[in-house]
C-alpha cells in the first residue's frame, strides 16, 4: 500500500491557486503542483512543464486547465494532457485526495480516470 503525504489545509491553496510540493518530500526526484481548479476540486501535475523549464505552478489556472508561464502551452489538468503547442508531450498526474480538512497526496500514483 502507498502512503500519501499530508500537505496540508484545503484552505492553504485558494481557487485558482497552486501549491509546490518538493522534490525533498514527494520522493519522485521532481516537484509536484498541486492546483485548486475552478471546479472547486484538487489536481496534481508535475510542476516542470514538458516543453521546456517553468513552474506550472506559476502559471494561470483557467478552468481545469493550466496554461504555462512561459511559452502559453495548455495543460489539462484532469489528465495532464498537453493541449496546444508548443508543448507535445504530457504531464505527469498524481492521485490527490481530500480527506476532512486535509490534502493528501499520493506521489507517483496517476490521478483517477475523470470526465475531461
Ligand atoms: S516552457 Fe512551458 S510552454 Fe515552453
Amino acid at each position: 500500500m502507498i502512503n500519501p503525504i499530508n500537505i496540508g489545509s484545503i484552505d492553504d491553496i485558494d481557487e485558482g491557486e497552486a501549491k509546490v510540493i518538493p522534490s525533498d518530500e514527494t520522493g519522485t526526484g521532481e516537484d509536484i503542483a498541486v492546483f485548486h481548479a475552478e471546479d472547486g476540486n484538487f489536481y496534481a501535475l508535475n510542476d516542470n512543464c514538458t516543453h521546456e523549464t517553468a513552474s506550472l505552478a506559476d502559471g494561470w489556472i483557467e478552468g481545469t486547465e493550466v496554461e504555462c508561464p512561459i511559452h502559453a502551452a495548455k495543460f489539462c489538468l484532469k489528465k495532464g494532457t498537453a493541449l496546444c503547442m508548443p508543448a507535445t508531450q504530457d504531464a505527469r498526474t498524481h492521485k490527490v485526495e481530500v480527506s476532512g480538512n486535509d490534502l493528501l497526496l499520493y506521489p507517483n500514483v496517476p490521478a483517477e480516470p475523470v470526465e475531461a
